[in-house]
């Protein structure tokens, strides 16, 4: 998309389209308390929350934002309620089936994080298709991290490069930065520049542990189906305010 595209107009003006984000990652929290507030099921905020999701990768590709990832699922939420997780996990392959054309279309490279081989069959295969049918794709990298655990990601780097020093492929000595990364489902991805977490908690709930070394995080009290357009122009107003040193001066 180059600069002149109308799509981008959408941008607001007050933004510095040079100190934009390279990559957004979010903790959509909050439907649940939505839904309550509203005294519906908290599915329908899970079902709302999907149009905000929408509705954010639209902006970040319409705004010129080369990356998104999204916190759908923890390794931790699989001890909520039985139906809620069903609920969930067929909610997901329900949306990707309808809106895997479209992203296509935009040219989205869509991603899944996470332990995928313990979700369901029927998702897992809605999953592959949608990684395998927009992996050529050039545009917004939009990450879905499902399923997703950080302290899981590096155990399985961890025994992964194990495995390398065992059989004698690598010294221990050449365990750096890059062979961790390399490792990491995220291989390939740049490091979040933005968390933005929704709902007002002010923790990471073990998302992207190793990814987030330097992210600015931004908490907003504005629930997660509620977060539109201007919520994301706020967290990145804010952003942009920020003086970002890397541990200098
Ligand atoms: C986030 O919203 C969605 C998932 C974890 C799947 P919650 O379901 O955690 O909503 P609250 O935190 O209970 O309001
Ligand atoms: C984090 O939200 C996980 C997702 C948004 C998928 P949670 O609602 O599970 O986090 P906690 O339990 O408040 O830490
Ligand atoms: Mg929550």
């Amino acid at each position: 998309m180059t600069a002149s595209s109308p799509l981008l107009q959408d941008r607001p003006l007050d933004l510095d389209p040079e100190r934009l984000p390279r990559h957004i990652a979010v903790i959509m929290d909050g439907n649940g308390r939505w839904a309550k507030q509203k005294g519906l099921p908290r599915i329908r905020g899970h079902q709302k929350g999907v149009d905000a999701l929408k509705g954010l990768l639209r902006c970040c590709d319409d705004w010129g934002i080369p990356a998104l990832t999204a916190y759908a699922f923890s390794t931790e939420n699989w001890g909520r309620p039985l139906e809620e997780v069903e609920f969930l996990m067929t909610l997901f392959e329900r949306v990707l089936r309808r809106e895997l054309r479209e992203m296509h279309e935009k040219n989205v490279q869509i991603r899944f994080v996470g332990n995928l081989g313990a979700l369901p069959a029927s998702l897992q295969a809605e999953i592959d298709r949608s990684m395998a049918e927009t992996e050529q794709n050039t545009g917004i990298q939009f990450t879905v991290a499902t399923n997703y655990g950080g302290q899981q990601e590096i155990l399985d780097a961890c025994r992964a490069i194990a495995r390398l020093v065992q059989e004698g492929r690598l010294a221990p000595e050449e365990i750096d930065e890059a062979v961790m990364e390399k490792h990491l489902y995220t291989k390939g991805l740049s490091h979040p520049d933005l968390l933005i977490r929704t709902s007002g908690e002010m923790r990471i709930s073990n998302f992207l542990l190793w990814q987030m070394a330097y992210a600015e995080i931004y908490v907003t009290s504005t629930l997660w189906p509620d977060f539109d357009r201007e919520s994301l122009h706020q967290a990145l107003l804010d952003f942009q305010g920020r003086h970002r040193r890397f541990g200098k001066l």
